[in-house]
């Protein structure tokens, strides 16, 4: 067989691409091929680079915890203001604790409230703390005051301690907090006690309201709920229901 004009010269015979449809489409499609690995490939490393991202973000939850829920539970919903000495006095004197009761103190701060009332009625408690540099404290102070065999600090978001067990709940927390926390109040023991601080619990009927000075002489609310709850639609929100008693000496509870 006579050898063609190419093979003399000692080249090989390069299709044009008009030449040769068949070459043509074949070049096209290993090109769309190689586009769409290159996509998938840049997508991959895309959504790779966002999951550790957002895993080193949340320190290795991502699994196990959504991240709304993570988010809520870092959070602290009222800030850390500690309450005046007398006024826990009143406090853990009002909700008539006695050595074999269970206090829950929730957002326990510094731990006043439950160290306290472990100190004056050799009762049990638990603070419950969202914050972890304030938990340490607690802890600190829990020690310093020798009540470890009686009093533990748990770093955990109130909203979601089972209150079943507390015969007594000391609190100072904000208005709405107390609301959204009904729901967990209702499971406890008939004849229960909560005690809170300048905040009352919306359409609940307090036992018990004391306006007193603190040491500052500034006025104080202290609010005393007992289970069941006395719920009352009728009670204009926002409105601080009427204190039985203005005691404006804080040694001593008024009738
Ligand atoms: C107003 S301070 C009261 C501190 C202390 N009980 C006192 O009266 O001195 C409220 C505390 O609740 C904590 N806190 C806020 N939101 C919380 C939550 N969702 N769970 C647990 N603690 C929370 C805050 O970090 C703060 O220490």
């Amino acid at each position: 067989m006579a050898a063609s004009l190419w093979e003399k010269v000692g080249l090989e015979k390069v299709s044009h691409p008009m030449e040769s449809p068949v070459t043509n489409t074949s070049t096209e499609k290993a090109l769309r091929q190689r586009r769409l690995v290159g996509i998938l490939l840049i997508g991959f490393v895309c959504l790779l680079v966002g999951f550790v991202l957002r895993a080193a973000l949340y320190q290795g939850a991502f699994w196990s915890e959504p991240a709304e829920d993570l988010i809520q539970r870092t959070k602290p919903n009222a800030p850390f203001i500690k309450t005046p000495n007398n006024i826990v006095d009143k406090m853990v004197q009002l909700a008539n604790i006695s050595k074999d009761d269970l206090v829950y103190d929730l957002g326990c701060g510094d731990g006043r409230y439950v160290i306290t009332a472990a100190m004056q009625t050799a009762c049990h408690g638990v603070g419950y703390e969202i914050e972890p540099e304030i938990v340490v404290v607690a802890r600190q102070n829990v020690m310093a005051h020798g009540v470890e065999d009686l009093v533990r600090i748990e770093e955990q978001d109130v909203f979601k301690v089972d209150l079943r067990d507390a015969d007594v709940i000391l609190v100072y927390l904000l208005k709405w907090m107390l609301e959204d926390l009904i729901p967990q109040f209702d499971a406890m023991k008939a004849g229960s006690r909560i005690v809170s601080h300048d905040f009352w619990i919306e359409g609940v009927e307090p036992d018990e309201v004391l306006e007193l000075e603190d040491d500052q002489q500034e006025m104080r609310s202290i609010f005393l709920y007992t289970l069941p709850l006395t719920k009352n639609p009728a009670m204009e929100r926002g409105k601080p229901p009427k204190p039985r008693s203005v005691d404006k000496d804080a040694n001593k509870i008024s009738p």
